[in-house]
């Protein structure tokens, strides 16, 4: 691939035509395109070229069994897409697009194979920033993205992120500054019935069941075992930093570490309940107090402490409340358990 990545800076509300012209061009062509999407940033090729689609797959080192994304800027473009437009579809795009949230439809035949990894389904989403609307417009494409990162690694929500670890591997980074929503979007299941969330995100269960007034179901407790259902990139060990990453739930957890000579960092998930004593300890300490604080936090604070060369992190779990079930979902990918009391850090 590209020996070379262009960086361009560029306004993600009111973003430059040149640019956007420039990036589209390298879409056409088959290149790759890292861009600022509201969420994370998404690694985009024209979902409609399977050869522009492989480079993805090549430059994340993305198992080809872990189906794309494709992004619209219109809902024209997300019905070319799919053979099937439900009233489901119809009703939680008009509440929900542009935004954080992933329809999963029977694909029609302009998505190949390689974007949905042989299933019967296409993820579909019209995301909020204007960056990207004007990217896809521009290539006239449905374009494919997944997060911009390495396989299993953390998603990207700062174009630095993208460089660590891509650079010399995509042709181009839009970038847009900081994402805001900060996590990836809710991934709906809308070709079964009733509706399943595979992937939680900032667009909850309670807002989707609420639109469409029926029960939608959720994805199961992190960590149980990949069943059917399941999406195929949800797997057990994802968004994990290089440092060793531990979890501490509030309620019945061994005690945190005193300092001892370990240099180590701490993330707080919600209000602090008394802990305050206890966390004298870490060399690092962010806190993240509300699920909206921790969404749009906790992989930029992941990618700062794993850029400090320390012995170890440790999340401090939220409650396990619906409102913060996107954020257990990413903490508990990025971690492993507490070592048991006795255990070589
Ligand atoms: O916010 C987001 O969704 C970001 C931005 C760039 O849009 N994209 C993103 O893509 O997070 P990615 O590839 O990192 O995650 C997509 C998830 C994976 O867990 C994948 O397995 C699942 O969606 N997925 C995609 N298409 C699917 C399908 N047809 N069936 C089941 N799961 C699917
Ligand atoms: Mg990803």
């Amino acid at each position: 691939m590209s020996s070379r990545t262009r960086t361009l800076a560029i306004d993600p509300g009111s973003p430059d035509p040149s640019a956007i012209t420039e990036a589209a061009r390298v879409l056409r062509s088959g290149g790759l395109v890292a861009f600022a999407t509201e969420t994370v940033y998404g690694l985009g090729a024209d979902a409609t070229n399977p050869e522009a689609v492989a480079r993805i797959f090549e430059a994340k080192g993305r198992p080809s069994f872990n189906p794309l994304i494709v992004h619209v800027h219109d809902l024209a473009l997300a019905r070319a897409c799919v053979t099937e437009w439900p009233e489901r579809a119809e009703r939680l795009a008009k509440r929900f697009w542009p935004g954080p949230l992933t329809l999963l439809l029977p694909r029609s035949a302009i998505i190949p194979d390689i974007v949905t990894a042989g299933r019967g389904t296409v993820g579909v989403r019209m995301p909020a920033s204007p960056l990207a609307c004007a990217l896809i417009e521009a290539t006239g494409r449905p374009i494919a993205a997944p997060s911009a990162n390495r396989s299993t690694g953390i998603s990207p929500t700062e174009a630095w992120h993208v460089q660590k670890d891509l650079d010399g591997k995509i042709d181009m980074i839009l970038d847009g500054g900081k994402t805001n929503v900060g996590i990836e979007s809710t991934v709906l299941d809308l070709s079964c019935d009733p509706p399943r969330v595979l992937r939680p995100g900032s667009v909850t269960i309670e807002q989707l069941s609420l639109e469409l007034g029926e029960e939608v179901l959720g994805p199961g407790p992190a960590g149980e075992k990949p069943i059917a259902h399941s999406s195929p990139g949800q797997m057990l060990v994802h968004y994990a930093p290089t440092t060793p990453t531990y979890r501490v739930e509030r309620m019945g957890s061994p005690p945190l570490p005193s300092s001892g000579n370990s240099h180590w960092g701490l993330i707080m998930l919600g209000d602090p309940l008394g802990e305050e004593s206890s966390t004298k300890g870490p060399a690092h300490h962010i806190r993240l107090r509300t699920p909206a604080e921790a969404e749009a936090g906790l992989y930029a604070s992941l990618h700062d402490l794993d850029s400090r060369r320390l012995d170890f992190l440790i999340l401090l779990f939220p409650p396990d409340e619906p409102e913060w079930l996107a954020i257990r979902d990413r903490a508990w990918r990025a971690s492993k358990p507490w070592p048991e009391a006795g255990h070589q850090l």
